[in-house]
């Protein structure tokens, strides 16, 4: 384990652990919890612990769970007590709370039933004021919460406690913010299906538990955690309440400590070896700070920002200018799959073989045209023998209004059809479909037909590029077939046929997405599939050696400029053809309007990710492109 290996940080005003992995910083919090567990149990005491959901504290159930089963860790003194529900939602709900901890948790363990707690979604709105305050009292009778554990939401929520809430709160009910309910919809199939309130704990039940362990995997969760470990405490950000807590510590992994000052300017926490990463880091922030491009830089900006250190080691700022400016030059290339017979000393990619196989993995459809669609049309007319493969189908982001649509079409034009396969009567589907409720779960013939709809619009999306769809290949992987969101488990089947994909193409070059994503998300579970299959064939074979591996940007990863190994260009026309492609998955468009406005489409956001990277480049002093993909080597 190499854990918390940065130094620590005046910047941070409460004690964060780095992890090299979200799975090393669960393992720490599970070994916390049966510590715990063990130490009072021994002295016939029962602990009160406070539990999430969410992706996050799943490993550590997982792990709790294993250790139940391997070592006899016995929860029969344990007393639980969660932070919160959907309201009004029946416990029955799939998508309940309750139904998430008996699914992830209580049913695998000998917990007594009777000892664990989940706020009542069920419970009338006259009713909502007194189960709060009665839950409360639950939580002190029980002597009050020994050992809580949190998760993180996009707008700094703990529990529920969206932006607003007092440092005193009780548990309440209470009203979910936007962005919130945007990142449910997944679960929920469409945000209008989300719920639009919640009871949670408060702030103020959440810092009265002894200890409390806020865990945060994946970049997305970066620039959150940032605020709320350095920014002084605020209503804004509920989570920065934490720093008050004697008995706090956040535990990360490293993509979502990325935004911490002591990962993004470790200069300014102590003294450091100015490695070529933390030059171009230092040096393209000093550029935002003091508003020039690289080439305009002098001494006295490097010494008024702090980098007078950087200077004596490195010399002048004209020298280090030029060593930046050429350093981001040669990130920029028109030429994703090499340069055929020029000079590849200062390329991203290599030269030879002048004709690539090139290999494009995506977690679903749409994540590879959202994050690299210039880049794969360039591909493919620079003549290299370019894969598209698809891990998973998507099909559970099909919502079943879109399947609904495209049954009775068909139905129509073929009236007594049956199913592939399965042989269903489309009559038959057609009917069960109008009377199922959008959150029962869909059965294979359901998820094959939205597999289908998620396929087609990828051939569709790559038409629109000009590619032809024998290029593509759909994975189907078990793990996503078997699963739902928040509870997939990749298993060696995954692997296995991965590794068939692997030794079949051979590649050259591979471009996948997700490596500081979630590993629990679709995009961060392929990424860690393909990770083992291919240091599988490594270990096996002599052609991986000669493999690069390119990432690229999933939506919700943000990467700074410091980062970037190569950044592919688009014109105008190309960026347009993207856009139209990106288009086609026409069952990922929002269904209402408001969407629109708000510029929340994917698409949407792809344009601006790129425009933004093209407009950066462009004010540190390099050619000014309309927009810009961009990609980081990953050496494995
Ligand atoms: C929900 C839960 C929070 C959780 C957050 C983040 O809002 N109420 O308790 O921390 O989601 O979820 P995830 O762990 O899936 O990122």
């Amino acid at each position: 384990m190499n854990k918390n290996s940065t130094p620590e940080s005046p910047f941070e005003r409460c004690p964060v652990t780095i992890h090299d992995s979200a799975e090393e910083g669960a393992l720490q919090v599970a070994a916390e919890i049966a510590e715990l567990i063990r130490e009072r149990s021994g002295r016939r005491e029962r602990t009160v612990l406070g539990l999430a959901t969410g992706s996050t504290p799943v490993p550590v159930y997982r792990e709790l769970v294993r250790m139940h089963r391997e070592e006899g860790l016995s929860f029969a003194d344990v007393v639980t007590f969660n932070l919160d529900e959907y309201y009004p939602l029946p416990r029955s709900h799939r998508e309940s709370y309750w139904q998430f901890m008996q699914d992830q948790f209580f049913r695998h363990i000998d917990i007594d039933p009777a000892n664990t707690h989940v706020p009542d979604g069920e419970v009338g709105r006259e009713e909502a004021f007194a189960h709060c305050r009665e839950y409360d009292a639950a939580i002190d009778a029980a002597g009050g919460i020994d050992l809580q554990i949190l998760g993180i939401g996009r707008t700094g929520h703990i529990g529920f406690n969206e932006p607003g809430s007092g440092a005193e709160s009780p548990t309440r009910l209470v009203t979910l913010n936007e962005v919130t309910r945007q990142d449910a919809a997944r679960d929920f199939l469409g945000e209008e299906n989300v719920p639009r309130y919640a009871i949670t704990m408060g702030v103020g039940t959440i810092l009265r538990a002894r200890r409390i362990r806020l865990m945060a995997w994946g970049r997305s969760k970066a620039s959150v955690i940032a605020k709320a470990v350095e920014e002084p405490p605020s209503d804004r950000l509920p989570a920065s309440y934490l720093q008050g807590h004697d008995g706090v510590e956040f535990i990360l992994d490293r993509p979502a400590a990325g935004a911490l000052t002591r990962i993004v300017e470790p200069w300014r926490v102590d003294f450091v070896d100015w490695n070529p990463e933390l030059i171009r880091r230092a040096v393209i922030g000093l550029c935002r700070k003091v508003e020039k491009p690289v080439l305009k830089l002098v001494d006295r900006d490097y010494n008024e920002q702090g980098l007078a250190d950087l200077l004596t080691v490195k010399g002048s700022a004209y020298q280090l200018n030029i060593h930046i400016f050429n350093v981001l030059q040669h990130t920029i290339t028109g030429w994703p799959g090499g340069k055929p017979d020029a000079d590849d000393s200062h390329r991203p990619e290599r030269a030879d073989p002048a004709r690539k196989r090139s290999l494009v993995l995506a977690s679903e459809p749409q994540e590879d045209i959202l994050g690299m669609g210039g880049t794969i049309r360039r591909l493919c007319e620079q003549g290299h023998d370019v894969t598209l493969a698809y891990a998973t189908s998507g099909d559970l982001a099909v919502p079943d209004r879109e399947a609904l649509a495209s049954l009775e079409l068909t139905h129509e034009l073929c009236p007594g059809a049956t199913l592939m396969n399965g042989g269903v009567p489309l009559a038959e589907l057609i009917r069960a479909l109008r009377e199922k409720d959008t959150l029962d779960e869909d059965g294979e013939a359901l998820r094959a037909v939205k597999g289908a709809i998620r396929e087609g619009e990828a051939r569709q999306s790559m038409r629109m590029l000009g590619i032809h769809p024998d290029r593509l290949e759909f994975m189907r992987l078990p793990f996503y077939g078997r699963g739902r969101y928040r509870q997939f488990v990749a298993t060696e089947e995954d692997r296995t046929a991965m590794v068939e994909l692997l030794e079949r193409i051979r590649p050259h070059q591979v471009f996948l997405s997700g490596d500081q994503a979630d590993p629990a998300s679709v995009t961060g579970m392929t990424f860690r599939v393909f990770r083992d299959a291919f240091r599988r064939c490594r270990e096996e074979e002599q052609w991986p050696s000669d493999t690069y591996i390119w990432v690229y940007r999933g939506p919700t990863e943000e990467w700074g400029l410091d980062q970037i190994d190569m950044a592919v260009p688009l014109s105008p026309d190309e960026l347009q053809r993207k856009l139209d492609a990106a288009f086609q998955h026409r069952s990922q468009h929002s269904q209402t309007s408001f969407a629109l406005s708000e510029q929340s489409e994917s698409w949407q956001r792809t344009e601006s990710l790129n425009r933004k990277i093209a407009r950066e480049y462009d004010a540190l002093g390099m050619a000014e492109y309309e927009a810009i993909e961009c990609f980081l080597r990953w050496e494995g």
